[in-house]
């Protein structure tokens, strides 16, 4: 079934949502995109005549009710983006049968954090991983997972997964419950749809030149997708604190910059298999750099130095912070004339205004490339904060609201939230 077909008047849709947001310390959102994201469906379903329960996780409360991740907090805020009065909330998300039940036509319940259920990731707690007892107790919990989702099922007439940020967990609401409804009655919602279509635009409907971008500290948390995107792409730019590395592995000075030493040998592959496939590898040549800085606070210490270096040659007291004038204006040219763009992950620590530089480059090069006729799809929580910082947000094609899921998409794996709807 499509979201465009279905008939929800009369009907209660129970819709899996990502309200993963971050919030302050006082409770507030910092960063509603994810909110923004589901609205046109959530509004699509009031606006047909149906009721809406809205489920979502919060953080990683491990199975145990924290106030803290209450989504309490963010009910105001779901009402106001909704337009409507009131949202109802329930306080217990396997308790709320009787509140789904005398819900109205028209109204809006809120579940409270499906996470404080084990039962929803269906990981045993409280066993060692590895014993015999933990495969006994994970059988078990497999059990009281399907026990939960359809307990959730219960609730509604149908499913909709709209929570592209948890499509790639196989959660008992993101995943388990559509086996509760038959094919007529579940469907994915206009964000999972616009995000699948994204991905399949910088997959298989690539238009060349394509080029990414892949920053943010570590080569581990990415090396899936490099190694997919080498078999793709033209040019791949690699920045942020994985410089380093690459940096490391020729036998650089990198002074106290970030670094992985046991994955120095995945950098020397990364750039053999870049060659084998003819993809120009674009490594920041020089980095801005600084000896003592409060990634706690963003800021530079007092009396710390900043000055620019090679990414080869820092000085053993410097940190290498962002890229350097060289780097930028490498990236900027290798992002000149692209006709496909994928960024995920920072060039620098850009929360600092004395390191955005490197990320900022990035931001204005690609925003350039797409008024110039390019896809380009932004996404990770920290890429879509530059475009936010920098003003982008309105200048690139698509931002992404996933983070591991966008990954895992582009790495080429079948998301168990869109498995489950498509089959
Ligand atoms: C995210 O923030 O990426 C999603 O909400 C998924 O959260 P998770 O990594 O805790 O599953």
């Amino acid at each position: 079934m499509t979201i465009n077909d279905y008939k929800f008047a009369g009907k209660k849709a129970i819709v899996r949502v990502d309200f993963n947001v971050p919030l302050n310390e006082n409770g507030q959102i910092t960063d509603d995109t994810r909110i923004r994201g589901a609205v046109p469906t959530l509004k699509h379903i009031l606006e047909q005549g149906g009721a809406l329960i809205i489920m979502s996780h919060m953080g990683k409360p491990k199975g145990k009710v924290n106030p803290k991740l209450s989504l309490g907090q963010i009910k105001e805020a779901v009402a106001k983006a909704l337009g409507v009065a009131e949202v109802k909330f329930a306080p217990d998300c396997a308790k709320a049968k009787e509140a789904a039940d005398a819900l109205q036509m028209g109204e809006v319940l809120l579940l409270e954090n499906l996470r404080y259920y084990p039962e929803e990731e269906g990981k045993p707690v409280g066993v060692e991983k590895g014993t015999s007892e933990y495969d006994e107790a994970k059988k078990a919990m497999k059990e009281s997972q399907k026990e939960f989702a359809k307990t959730l099922a219960s609730y509604a007439d149908c499913y909709v997964m709209d929570a592209f940020g948890t499509a790639h967990r196989k959660h008992a609401s993101t995943a388990v419950i559509a086996d509760y409804f038959d094919a007529d009655n579940k469907m994915l919602g206009f964000l999972m749809e616009k995000e699948v279509q994204a991905v399949d635009n910088v997959l298989s409907n690539i238009k060349r030149p394509f080029v990414a971008v892949m920053g943010g500290s570590k080569v581990s948390s990415k090396i899936g997708i490099i190694e997919n995107l080498l078999g793709k792409v033209d040019k791949l730019i690699l920045c942020g604190g994985m410089t380093y590395t690459f940096a490391k592995a020729h036998g650089g000075e990198i002074g106290c910059s970030i670094v992985e030493l046991d994955k120095i040998d995945v950098a020397l592959g990364v750039e053999e298999l870049a060659k084998k496939n003819g993809v120009e590898l674009v490594i920041g040549e020089d980095s801005v750099c600084c000896t003592g800085y409060d990634f706690s606070s963003f800021a530079i210490k007092p009396g710390a130095k900043v000055e620019v270096f090679k990414s080869t040659e820092i000085p053993a007291e410097f940190e290498g912070l962002d890229a350097g004038p060289i780097s930028r204006e490498k990236f900027a040219k290798a992002l000149e004339g692209a006709k496909t763009i994928l960024w995920n992950g920072p060039a620098g620590c850009f929360e600092c205004d004395d390191f955005c530089a490197g990320s900022r480059a990035v931001g204005d090069a690609i925003a350039k490339a797409t008024a110039e006729g390019a896809f380009s799809l932004i996404g990770g929580g920290d890429s879509v904060a530059c475009c936010t910082k920098f003003g982008l947000t309105d200048k690139v094609s698509y931002i992404s609201t996933g983070g591991g899921a966008l990954l895992e998409a582009i790495e080429g794996k079948v998301l168990p939230g869109v498995a489950a709807i498509k089959g």
